[in-house]
């Protein structure tokens, strides 16, 4: 059976610890000079981009090819699809040039999943709607895993439109899967319907979601996706739910912030504190190429054999 990555759901706290190990391998063996692996030499890689990326799509393929592999990159303006092609079309259309791995970014929740039922290739979640994002959980909790040594325990706190972000839907099923305690907090209006039926803690303020913190989420308000009105003003959201200094003093000695990209700078977080030293944004940019990495290695294990 080829192997796909849709969602974290759907893998197993192994195979997550055995990845965030592999991904050390990568990260030390692209520090050097040399940055090209031939573990995935004579395989392919596509990249179908519904929606717009810098992280994803560009680590995804800086991965492919420090692997060894032959990628390359579509997105939707510039190809087919604005002709009208289909999505499974157009997926179909790559699995017959003899993509060995697809990874897709979609606006439309359940689009990697359609896919993967339609192609031989295996198919990765690079985004798909609100549902997942679980090369961005990956490459975080590798970040954590790495700062901290374990997850086990970990008190991760994920701030802001936790509606929209499909980031802390993926993170909230990972980290938890992992042992660590996940509290969410935001306005009412930006957290999901049922979020008190997913492993984590609703946070009722400010002060319970950043103490005993030892990790501080911030997350973009994603205002492409949104109607107006969820929150009354910019001044007003960051006000109360911005991530800040004075905040993160409540939170654990040695606590880190992250941000999974791109930042609104002095909205859901204030410049000082995304120029900290305790900020991992960076080092969470490259953790993403070390992860993708070990997965597209994973990826390219036929469980037939
Ligand atoms: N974090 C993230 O997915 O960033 P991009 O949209 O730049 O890929």
């Amino acid at each position: 059976m080829k192997r796909d990555f849709l969602a974290l759901a759907q893998v197993s706290s192994d195979d997550i610890s055995s990845l965030l190990q592999r991904a050390k391998f990568m990260e030390d063996a692209i520090s050097g000079a040399n940055k090209t692996l031939d573990i995935l030499k004579g395989k392919s890689m596509v990249t179908l981009f519904y929606e717009n990326s810098t992280r994803t799509r560009c680590s995804f393929e800086l991965a492919g090819k420090y692997l060894g592999a032959q990628t390359v990159g579509i997105t939707t303006s510039g190809s087919s699809v604005k002709k009208g092609e289909s999505l499974i079309d157009t997926a179909v259309t790559l699995d017959k040039m003899q993509a060995d791995v697809i990874v897709i970014r979609h606006s439309v929740a359940g689009a990697p999943a359609l896919i993967a039922k339609h192609v031989r290739a295996s198919v990765i979640n690079g985004g798909d709607g609100l549902h997942a994002h679980p090369t961005q959980a990956l490459l975080d909790m590798y970040t954590m895993q790495k700062t901290f040594g374990s997850l086990k325990g970990l008190e991760v706190a994920i701030i802001g439109d936790v509606k929209h972000s499909r980031v802390a839907q993926s993170n909230i099923v990972g980290l938890s899967k992992m042992g660590a305690k996940v509290k969410v907090f935001a306005p009412n209006t930006l957290m999901p319907r049922g979020i008190e039926t997913q492993p984590c803690v609703v946070c009722k303020n400010a002060k319970e979601a950043f103490e005993g913190s030892d990790v501080i989420m911030g997350l973009r308000i994603q205002l492409e996706r949104q109607q107006k009105g969820l929150f009354p003003s910019v001044e007003e959201y960051s006000r109360f739910y911005g991530v800040s200094m004075e905040r993160m003093a409540l939170c654990n000695k040695g606590a880190i912030v992250m941000h999974p990209g791109p930042a609104n700078r002095g909205i859901e977080i204030d410049c000082d504190v995304l120029d900290s030293e305790f900020c991992l944004k960076d080092d969470q940019v490259t953790s993403g190429v070390a992860t993708r990495m070990a997965l597209l290695e994973w990826c390219s294990v036929d469980e037939r054999v």
